[in-house]
């Protein structure tokens, strides 16, 4: 497996993989692996002839007060694990490498990427600017690794949400895939911040994922109103002592914006973000309300 370093030698890559006619996949990550990733992987190396794997904790997507110097890395490991499974290249470019101007005389980078209207809800409302970092750099990405297709995790179901339309509004040649949320046996999502949890608030963090299942199960059992679904989401989460709920939430799926009512055929999006200490998590389910036969 490869380790390439600079957008030069990623775009040489994937100029040769295109002109032997063969299908490149990009997983972008930011490092610290876990199931979640690897799950992607897999999905990218049934759907390309050649993987290339992103690992970058990218800094324009962290707020000041967020962990971006104490995120976890660990570039050894994480490659042992990806060229054990067989993938073709690992680009790991550094900061100045990915915004090469960011030492001029301007105060940072002056070129963003930015999707409005469904940033604005959810995480978007609490990380002023994380979606515009996520944007910015997954463009970047593109640019260095121009993959037939790129593979992203549903937990963040956003930033799925988020960087389709991306791609649709900027006629990116890119296809994109969601990939179903890895979870550990009580249902907590697979998580590079899971590992900050200490012991009890691990225990206490399985009141996410049976937060999003009520939402799940009020809609099912026919709740009309948005309301009555939060509340159950609410419950759920009250059950641990220790966790600081950021929100509960259920949006359009397609659009994010708030609704009140659930009517029969529409396609929701059920979420939450709770802090056990500084550790934010969250989790989601995409949902669809039955129709009334
Ligand atoms: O989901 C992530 O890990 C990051 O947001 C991404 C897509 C790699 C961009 O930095």
């Amino acid at each position: 497996m490869k380790r390439i370093t600079t957008v030069d030698a990623m775009q040489r890559f994937a100029d040769r993989t295109r002109s032997q006619d063969c299908t490149l996949a990009l997983v972008p990550t930011m490092g610290a692996l876990h199931e979640g990733h690897l799950a992607l992987v897999e999905d990218a190396l049934d759907r390309a002839d050649r993987v290339v794997v992103s690992i970058f904790v990218n800094p324009t997507q962290f707020g000041p007060e967020e962990d971006y110097d104490t995120y976890p890395r660990d570039l050894e490991r994480d490659e042992e694990l990806l060229s054990a499974r067989g993938v073709d290249a690992v680009f790991a470019p550094s900061v100045d490498e990915m915004y090469p101007n960011a030492d001029d005389a301007l105060d940072g980078p002056v070129t963003w990427v930015t999707v409005e209207q469904l940033t604005d809800s959810l995480c978007g409302a609490y990380r002023d600017g994380h979606f515009r970092g996520v944007t910015t750099v997954v463009s970047k990405l593109f640019h260095a690794c121009k993959p037939h297709v790129a593979v992203f995790g549903t937990k963040d179901a956003q930033q799925l949400v988020v960087l389709r339309r991306m791609v649709e509004d900027l006629l990116l040649d890119v296809d994109i895939v969601g990939v179903e949320t890895v979870r550990e046996e009580d249902g907590l999502a697979a998580s590079s911040r899971n590992a900050y949890l200490s012991p009890d608030e691990r225990r206490q963090a399985v009141v996410l994922s049976r937060a999003v299942r009520a939402a799940e199960q009020r809609i099912r059992q026919g709740e009309q109103q948005v309301e009555g679904v939060v509340e159950a989401m609410n419950d759920a989460l009250s059950r641990a002592p220790d966790g600081r709920v950021q929100y509960a939430d259920v949006v359009d799926a397609r659009t994010l914006q708030p609704i009140d009512r659930l009517d029969p055929g529409d396609d929701v999006l059920a979420a939450v973000a709770v802090f056990f200490g500084d550790t934010r998590l969250i989790d989601n389910a995409f949902i669809s309300v039955p129709s009334e036969d």
